[in-house]
């Protein structure tokens, strides 16, 4: 007990201790629930404990409204990726829930044989980055993000979807599919061309709404149909990661504790290997027509597709402006502007139409959270 303190001291600013007990004070005076305190307190003062951010100083009140910005926005995609690995992931001890559904499972492997297992790697990856955020603010007396009362939506009527009510609605999706061709532009950055309008890969679904999971078993035949379902789920895939991309870096100029900058270029980097994985599986998404709705997939490879905004193999950031025109171009993650990050990323996924169905209270829930989080400007 005794050589854990020294240790811990040592590791700590020199003051630790004096800090280490206002940090405690300040957390119960912030009040978490009983049960929370005495596990939370105990790890004040464990040698796991001497990594809070900066003991004594608390958790700046910007830096913790930013990472519950990202609690809720992880939250709302883990509903959204359990939904899709119940139905096409692999279910196990790791992401429990659902039971499959062969025929739509069949449908997304035909973009490439590992989708099921991908799938099943990001929703634990997804629920780890919620679970970590709010044990995190919990640990510097914080309230964590609960969302649990939102969680209203139906669920897919499809064999292999559990009957829950969820937080995100997969069956009425408008797809953003311009950042494909963001990445591959060199001469356009949207941080430093707002007005300028990337093309979309595929423009039918950027208007209307179309299904990412089938919505019963109805929806698995004509073979198309499924296929044109599994091929949304492709693009929409690789949209929502593209977000996560944008938002941790764009966040994290805006943070002051060096601890919390370490979260969210931890966690950022992941977001763009998820986002690079789903980028190169949507190219293998088949050309087709959806012989129910009309819906086309293009083939990205001809014209008037194909060449260099398009072609399905140039998935690797293409240099673009940056900063200013002024320097050479540079191979980027694109848009990181930090004004307004968390309220743009919020809008994107209101317009994607995964929110279809909450109620005004859970609306302004997110941006109350998304406005929070643009407020701060590391003032304190
Ligand atoms: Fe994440």
């Amino acid at each position: 007990m005794n050589s854990d303190r020294t240790e811990e001291r040592s590791y700590a600013a020199p003051n630790a201790a004096t800090d280490l007990t206002l940090g405690r004070r300040s957390f119960l005076r912030n009040g978490i629930s009983a049960a929370g305190t005495v596990t939370l307190g105990g790890m004040l003062l464990s040698r796991e404990g001497s990594v809070l951010a900066e003991p004594g100083h608390g958790l700046p009140k910007g830096d913790a409204a930013i990472l519950r910005f990202l609690a809720a926005a992880e939250t709302l995609e883990t509903d959204a990726w359990q939904q899709y690995n119940e139905l096409c992931g692999v279910q196990d001890a790791e992401v429990p829930g659902g039971g499959g559904n062969p025929a739509f499972t069949a449908a997304v492997a035909v973009l490439d044989e590992d989708m099921a297992q991908y799938l099943h790697d990001q929703t634990e990856d997804s629920m780890s980055h919620a679970a970590f955020i709010n044990a995190y603010l919990a640990a510097h007396g914080v309230e964590p993000v609960n969302l649990d009362r939102f969680r209203t939506l139906p669920s897919s009527k499809a064999t292999g979807a559990q009957q829950i009510g969820r937080l995100t609605n997969l069956m009425q999706l408008t797809v953003d599919t311009s950042w494909w061709a963001r990445y591959r532009d060199p001469n356009h950055n949207p941080d430093l061309d707002p007005n300028f309008v990337f093309p979309q890969a595929v423009p039918g679904l950027a208007n209307g709404q179309f299904p990412g999971i089938p919505r019963s078993d109805a929806d698995l035949t004509p073979p198309d149909h499924l296929q044109a379902i599994a091929n949304t789920a492709g693009f929409h895939f690789a949209f929502l990661e593209q977000g996560g991309t944008s938002v941790y870096p764009s966040l994290a100029q805006r943070v002051t504790s060096r601890e919390v900058l370490r979260i969210l270029v931890s966690i950022g980097p992941t977001e763009a290997m998820h986002f690079q994985t789903w980028h190169d599986k949507a190219g293998n998404a088949p050309p087709l027509t959806d012989p129910t709705n009309g819906l086309v997939f293009p083939d990205l490879n001809s014209p008037p597709f194909g060449g260099e905004e398009f072609t399905t193999n140039l998935i690797m950031p293409e240099p673009c402006p940056f900063l200013s025109r002024m320097f050479p171009t540079a191979s980027i993650i694109r848009a990181n502007e930090t004004e307004g990050a968390a309220t743009r990323a919020a809008k994107a996924l209101v317009a994607n139409g995964l929110f279809i169905g909450q109620s005004q209270a859970f609306f302004n829930a997110v941006v109350e959270l998304a406005r929070e989080a643009d407020r701060a400007h590391g003032e304190d």
